[in-house]
């Protein structure tokens, strides 16, 4: 999850990192009195989830309160890169005299941190690092060490950084590792880090990406959460600790493991691609290994409650879960269910004892018979969701088919 910008400075703040003085808002009238009372000139910096504000006219300096006024007025609504400006940061001017680069990262290739650090900053970094890499100094952090004072001072002289200028750079960036480390980042950058004409150091603009995966141990990080930019779908899903993306197209999609799921979804894809409409997954849902009937019931209510949804498709895989298990946990989730399991369910189950799932679902029959139809093998089941979302087969349709077939 990125952080806005206003919200990587104050977390910068409360580690000691030193930022400019800063206040948000959301209306052009408050922005101009936060502006009043930081004093002149002011800057104006739209708050949006990506990088380029600056080239895309979204931070301006402003001298006195009618320009703070009237800057805030155009940046507001503004459209940067997809993102509508809601909010503003009204902050200090700063008296640039340099500006640099410093940012640490999960390095995914070396299986380590990587401190990245450049006299060059302010500029897009990519550029940077295609066009003068030799300007770009890397340093590996040693993700049990971290950067400690000697840590710093190797990325400071790599980077090539004045002798006078190195004590205040090297302390930040310990307190930039400490941000890092305790808030469980997976990003922290700092574009432009400056000099003033003071010759103190100040972190200018931040960014900073939080490691999902740590939210358990960070609470407070529940506060980040872009509620009215999540999807409500996905939000449920999470409060319900359900792995649920959702995606574009009309078929609910539940399965057990994430290479299941990723199977399905293509083999789904490839069944409705010559369909009218071409029917396409409407998510991504894996329940896991050891699904209980309660997590099946979440899951299928879930996609239930997707008004894009036409048909649904279950494939699931029994390995450390028996079949027996799942059927009977999908029996039970129709029953949790009742009146609002209204949609077409093509279930497909294979693997740890498949025949005792099958006959769980063959004695629930009768209350099933409406709305699930049991596939025997995957491409089989995805067509008939498929067929089913496109409107072209009812489930009667392709039962009586079926047992045509079998016959
Ligand atoms: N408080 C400030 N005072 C003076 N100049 C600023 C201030 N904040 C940003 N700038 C200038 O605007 C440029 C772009 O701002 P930045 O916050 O880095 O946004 P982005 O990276 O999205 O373009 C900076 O490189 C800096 O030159
Ligand atoms: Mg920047």
């Amino acid at each position: 999850m990125d952080l806005y910008e206003y919200q990587a400075r104050d977390m910068f703040e409360s580690y000691g990192v030193s930022v400019m003085r800063a206040a948000t808002a959301t209306t052009a009238a408050e922005a101009r009195q936060v502006a009043e009372d930081l004093g002149w000139p002011a800057v104006i910096k739209a708050q949006v989830k990506t990088g380029g504000r600056g080239k895309a006219g979204g931070v301006k300096l402003a001298r006195d309160a009618d320009e703070a006024q009237a800057v805030a007025e155009q940046i507001l609504g503004m459209d940067i890169k997809g993102h509508t400006v809601h909010r503003v940061m009204v902050t200090e001017g700063a008296d640039i005299a340099e500006e640099y680069y410093f940012s640490l990262l999960v390095d995914r290739s070396d299986r380590q941190y990587l401190a990245m650090c450049s006299r060059s900053g302010g500029v897009d970094i990519e550029t940077l690092a295609k066009d003068s890499p030799e300007l770009l100094a890397k340093v590996p952090v040693d993700p049990l060490v971290g950067v400690d004072a000697a840590k710093a001072a190797e990325i400071t002289a790599a980077a090539g950084f004045d002798e006078a200028d190195r004590p205040s750079l090297e302390a930040m960036f310990v307190k930039l590792w400490e941000v890092f480390r305790d808030e469980d980042a997976t990003l922290v950058e700092v574009n432009p880090l400056i000099k003033a004409g003071d010759g103190s150091i100040i972190a200018l603009d931040g960014k900073v990406t939080l490691d999902e995966n740590a939210a358990f141990r960070h609470p407070e990080h529940a506060a980040y959460r872009d509620e009215a930019n999540v999807d409500p779908l996905e939000s449920q899903a999470r409060e319900q600790g359900l792995n649920y993306v959702k995606l574009d197209g009309n078929v609910g999609v539940i399965g057990n493991g994430a290479g299941l799921m990723m199977s399905t979804l293509d083999v789904v894809a490839y069944a409705g691609a010559d369909l009218p409409g071409s029917p396409s997954p409407a998510n991504f849902l894996d329940i896991g290994g050891g699904a209980s009937a309660e997590v099946m019931a979440n899951g299928l209510s879930l996609i239930l409650s997707d008004p894009a949804v036409k048909s649904i498709f279950v494939n699931v895989y029994g390995g450390i879960t028996s079949c027996e298990q799942v059927a009977k946990g999908i029996v039970q989730a129709m029953d949790l269910l009742g009146e609002r399991a209204n949609k077409p369910i093509v279930l497909r189950l294979d693997g740890n004892n498949a025949a005792g799932g099958r006959h769980v679902l063959k004695r629930a029959r009768e209350r099933l018979a409406g709305f699930v139809l049991v596939a025997e093998t995957m491409d089989g089941g995805a067509r008939m969701a498929a067929q089913l979302a496109a409107g072209v087969a009812s489930i009667d349709e392709l039962r009586n088919a079926r047992e045509g077939e079998n016959r």
